[in-house]
């Protein structure tokens, strides 16, 4: 990773308690680059107002960006028409709008089956069983190895005819195993089921083609990909977007409104009620458009080394376990040392400077899974480095020495 590419995220030159900042929480939220920056406060300075509604030249200016801002994030997904390309608050935001439209179709019957894997987040797994209580649809599980991949020796009785719905996180949040989605879409495809990824960790770490992958709909966070908090996006196949029914109700989303009917908008239109995040949407355009420039292989394999790195120097450590030790991983480690409560771990390297996340990660039954209440996690970027790593594993021998 070239010392460019670092500087350009001035928050990492701070100390924290006297120490130089060591970010390893990406997964969490990543840091954004002085192209995000810059395009957040160019919006604010030169062209806030409000899209889609003003006859005035800040509007139509807005408008424009904001709209070049939807072509860019669903050329960047290889998506085949822009309009199928809806902004949403996250990764959280689009499996809800997904779910709920689903369950409010009808197509979802009772004694349905819905299918997820025992390696979700807590929002791949509650908006499902929200959609399961609503219409008397049932969960399946994909079980988990030790290895912290999915055990597919059963896939083919797990996915029948009866399976309306498969939702399945690309990238693992709490273990970094990158799943193989690519054996299982088909499966997917062959029983007409439809196929939802959650691409909250898949987006910032690698180059994503949903026509190559052939899911139904494709979420993701902006603010895991060098973009903003509070944006992010739903791609789902316009014929499917368009026989579903509207979700949130307001402004945006209508043709016509009269006490007695509405008539609704077109996509994507029909799925964005209210005032979009107009300035998140160009920011999160900016933010992709600076993976492109940085190149999207560059960053994948950048963050390997890292994790090579790190997975081999951990090692030194006794009763170290590593928590997801699947040959495909992005950039995650999570571990525990035996006799040492994640927590304190975390919070003595915090003192020397040390960022990582702690906890079930939103994975409680992932967590179970491995009969643990959670774990220490290190997830990495592009502008982490090699320096960072020798730093954290030093710091890591430290506090183990200190709290054993
Ligand atoms: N889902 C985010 C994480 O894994 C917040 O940390």
């Amino acid at each position: 990773m070239s010392p460019e590419i670092r500087s350009q995220f001035p928050i990492l030159e701070q100390t924290i308690n006297g120490k130089p900042l060591v970010y390893f929480d990406n997964a969490a939220t990543a840091q954004k680059p002085l192209a995000v920056l810059d395009a957040s406060r160019a919006y604010y300075t030169e062209l806030n107002s409000n899209v889609h509604r003003g006859v005035h030249y800040l509007s139509r200016k807005a408008t424009d960006a904001h709209e070049h801002a939807r072509e860019v994030v669903a050329a960047h997904f290889n998506a085949p028409h822009t309009h199928e390309l809806i902004f949403t608050s996250g990764t959280t935001d689009g499996i809800n709008l997904a779910a709920d439209t689903l369950a409010l179709s009808g197509r979802i019957k009772p004694g349905d089956r819905v299918l997820i894997s025992g390696l979700e987040h807590h929002s791949n797994i509650v908006p499902w069983q929200m959609l399961c209580q609503q219409t008397g649809a049932e969960l399946d599980v994909i079980p988990v190895t030790d290895s912290g991949e999915w055990d597919l020796s059963n896939i083919d009785s797990l996915i029948t005819e009866k399976t309306k719905i498969i939702a399945l996180n690309h990238v693992s949040n709490a273990l970094g195993t990158i799943n193989p989605v690519e054996t299982v879409i088909p499966k997917a495809k062959a029983a007409g089921a439809l196929v939802l990824l959650d691409g909250a960790q898949s987006a910032p770490h690698m180059k994503v083609d949903v026509q190559a992958l052939g899911c139904d709909f494709y979420v993701f966070s902006g603010h895991k990909t060098y973009a903003p908090t509070g944006i992010g996006a739903l791609w789902g196949k316009e014929e499917i977007l368009n026989s579903l029914p509207p979700w949130r109700g307001g402004g945006e989303m209508i043709k016509e409104v009269t006490f007695e009917k509405t008539t609704y908008n077109d996509l994507p239109f029909k799925y964005e009620a209210g005032t979009p995040n107009i300035e998140g949407a160009i920011s999160l355009a900016a933010a992709l458009q600076w993976m492109q420039q940085v190149g999207l292989d560059t960053i994948a394999n950048h963050e390997h080394e890292l994790l090579v790195q790190a997975t081999a120097a951990i090692q030194e450590i006794e009763g170290v376990k590593i928590y997801g030790t699947s040959e495909h991983k992005a950039g995650v480690l999570s571990f525990g040392i035996e006799g040492i409560h994640h927590y304190d771990l975390g919070t003595l390297i915090d003192n020397m400077g040390i960022a990582v996340r702690t906890g079930h990660h939103c994975c409680q039954p992932l967590m179970a899974r491995f009969g643990i209440t959670g774990t220490t996690r290190a997830s990495f970027a592009i502008y982490n480095t090699a320096e960072e790593v020798d730093t954290f594993i030093t710091a890591l021998k430290k506090a183990a020495m200190m709290l054993r």
